[in-house]
């Protein structure tokens, strides 16, 4: 199975390749992907979803609920790859108050 997650991370890469590096990718990412839900800032909370600025996770905590979804919220491990979970990780916890 852990094979078969990471063989998929590989073939969902580069998805988003051409968008240059660096933190304005992961704002990109959550703009379209995550704000429908969350708001721009973070702090919507469509159907449920929890107040961003408010979250006080650990990295492995992001990871672990932005791969596998919870409720409502999407698993995103087979929409995005690990680096723009990481990237979209980084940029929630700039929307931290
Ligand atoms: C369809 C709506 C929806 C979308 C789209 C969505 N989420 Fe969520 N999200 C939720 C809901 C609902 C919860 C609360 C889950 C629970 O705890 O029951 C949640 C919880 C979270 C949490 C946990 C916060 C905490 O403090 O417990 C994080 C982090 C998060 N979402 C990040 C993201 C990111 C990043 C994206 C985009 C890649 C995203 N979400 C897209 C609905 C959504």
């Amino acid at each position: 199975m852990k094979t078969l997650l990471l063989l998929m991370l590989m073939v969902t890469r580069g998805s988003y390749s051409n968008i240059t590096e660096g933190p304005g990718d992961g704002k990109a990412i959550f703009e379209n992907e995550c704000s429908k839900c969350h708001g721009k800032d973070g702090a919507r909370g469509r159907f449920g979803a929890k107040n961003l600025q408010k979250s006080r996770l650990t990295d492995a905590e992001y990871l672990k609920i932005i791969s596998n979804g919870k409720s409502i919220m999407p698993a995103w491990k087979r929409r995005l790859s690990g680096e723009q979970i990481n990237q979209v990780i980084n940029y929630v916890k700039e929307l931290k108050k």
